[in-house]
């Protein structure tokens, strides 16, 4: 059995690398003052800092949280994000922290081109807090370098990097408590939630209960289906059970609807959703799901946020971010993270508008799939690079035909080059399949320029047109080999 390490050892660490930090911009003065003490203090830093965060949900809340908590301590700071910290990123920033003394944080990447940093950058003027499995587990983690694997504690289901952000700015100041809703929000943008019905597990349970503790979050039990859909297409595709009664067909969800003399519109004659159902109409679907043959499945529980009016669910939150950073609009996200309400509003607009991307690019996606031996594919010259992730991801999800096989995208990108996503069904990964591992072992192989890697379930690639047939027969032998 594999012994637990506590999360106290992953909070030491963190102290000493937030020491580590004060220490390199050379920061001399008392964190914890309220602002009108801080306005009176002469600061003392030598060097400001450049956030580079990752573009999803998890990376853009890590920026915002790690934000508020510079600004919070008056420290300069500016922020960038990117679609990946590939090696053409790597010898900028090198240039940046030459010509201007700057201090890089790397947030929700960095542990994957840890060899590239070290060659080209000088301790003392980065941090990266990241998540995502280090290719190498025995060596001791760098002071410059935060990443929960060292520590026994999974990146890919206990903390993500929006928590170990949240971890830091907390070991900064503990003021910054308030900052952990927006790392539940982050770490359900990478679909941690996989504890009993849908809740968080390790480090994550800490942060959630410090969220729930300073009432950022509340939790509540409710059908496991999307809430804000109609209701009739939410139980037709999206039950978490299968029921043969209902499932797979709208015109089953409305004549069971109707049975229940459960409206499906309002009086403006506009659709309902679960969230619009009364106490009682929510009780006596769900009576009638379980008469249907529902079972413990069937409710899940959301986390409510206090906080981002109109928003109130995380996990929409966390959608919203994601489209945001997809888009190319990731400030919008950043700043909604932050507290300014009219960007939310607007991320929710271009919310719509990346959900009517998604869908034409789901449909261009599925008439595409190429079956392997061992894995699935698609690409088409319209599905842009930074949707493939998502697009990937819906499809595992929901086509039953898809989680036999990982399955691999690929987009094209610039410079002649593809970008690559790989997703996997759990059950996949249950069994041993690794795709952060296997992308990372091919890309070395095939001396790809820039290092590929991700979670079991969820990995990412960049390679150039001309090496997609050997890569893709080399993916395949791989991934046969672990079956
Ligand atoms: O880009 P995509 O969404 O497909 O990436 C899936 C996961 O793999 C993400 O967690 C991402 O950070 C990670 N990834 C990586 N190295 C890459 C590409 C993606 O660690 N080169």
């Amino acid at each position: 059995m594999v012994t637990k390490i506590p999360l106290d050892d992953f909070l030491n660490a963190i102290d000493e690398r937030k020491e580590y930090f004060l220490k390199s911009i050379n920061f001399n003065k008392k964190l914890d003052l309220d602002e009108s003490e801080t306005s009176r203090e002469i600061l003392d830093f030598k060097k400001s800092v450049h956030i580079y965060s990752h573009l999803d949900s998890d990376g853009l809340t890590s920026a915002a949280i790690l934000a508020l908590a510079l600004k919070r301590a008056n420290i300069s700071y500016q922020l960038s994000v990117l679609p990946q910290l590939e090696t053409k990123y790597i010898e900028e920033i090198k240039q940046e922290i030459i010509s201007y003394n700057r201090f890089i944080i790397f947030s929700d990447f960095g542990t994957g081109q840890l060899g590239y940093l070290k060659r080209d950058l000088e301790t003392n003027n980065y941090l990266i807090l990241d998540h995502h499995q280090p290719e190498n587990l025995q060596e001791q983690p760098d002071i410059f370098h935060v990443n929960p694997y060292y520590y026994n504690i999974s990146g890919e289901s206990e903390i993500s990097a929006a928590g170990v952000c949240y971890l830091f700015a907390k070991a900064l100041n503990p003021k910054n408590i308030d900052l952990s809703s927006l790392a539940i929000i982050g770490a359900l943008g990478d679909m941690q939630n996989k504890g009993e019905k849908g809740t968080f597990i390790g480090a994550n349970k800490s942060i959630l209960e410090d969220a729930i503790k300073i009432g950022k979050i509340t939790l509540e039990r409710d059908l496991a289906i999307p809430r804000n859909q109609p209701l009739h297409i939410a139980l037709a595709y999206s039950l978490p059970e299968k029921l043969p009664a209902i499932s797979g067909s709208e015109q089953n969800a409305k004549l069971f609807l109707s049975s229940l003399q459960i409206k499906m519109e309002n009086e403006w004659k506009e659709r309902r959703t679960l969230l619009n159902l009364s106490t009682n109409e929510r009780k006596t679907l769900l009576k009638a799901l379980i008469n249907e043959g529902g079972g413990g499945k069937l409710m899940t529980n959301y986390f409510n946020l206090s906080n981002f009016d109109p928003v109130s669910d995380a996990k929409e939150m966390s959608k919203l971010l994601n489209a945001c950073g997809r888009l190319g609009f990731s400030s919008l996200g950043i700043t909604s993270l932050m507290g300014d309400k009219e960007s939310l509003l607007k991320a929710i607009d271009k919310n719509k508008i990346f959900k009517r991307e998604i869908s034409i690019a789901i449909r261009l996606a599925e008439e595409n799939i190429r079956n392997y031996e061992n894995i699935n594919t698609f690409y088409h010259n319209d599905i842009n690079e930074k949707i493939i992730g998502t697009i990937c991801s819906i499809l595992v999800h929901s086509k039953e035909e898809l989680k036999k096989k990982p399955l691999i995208a690929f987009a094209d990108s610039d410079d002649h080059s593809l970008k690559v996503s790989a997703r996997a069904d759990r059950e996949l990964v249950k069994n041993g399949l690794n795709l952060g591992k296997i992308l990372r072992e091919v890309c070395q192989k095939m001396d790809i320029l820039n290092p590929a890697g991700g979670h079991p379930p969820a990995a990412g690639a960049k390679i150039k047109s001309m090496d997609l047939k050997t890569f893709i027969e080399e993916v395949d032998n791989a991934v046969g080999e672990k079956n």
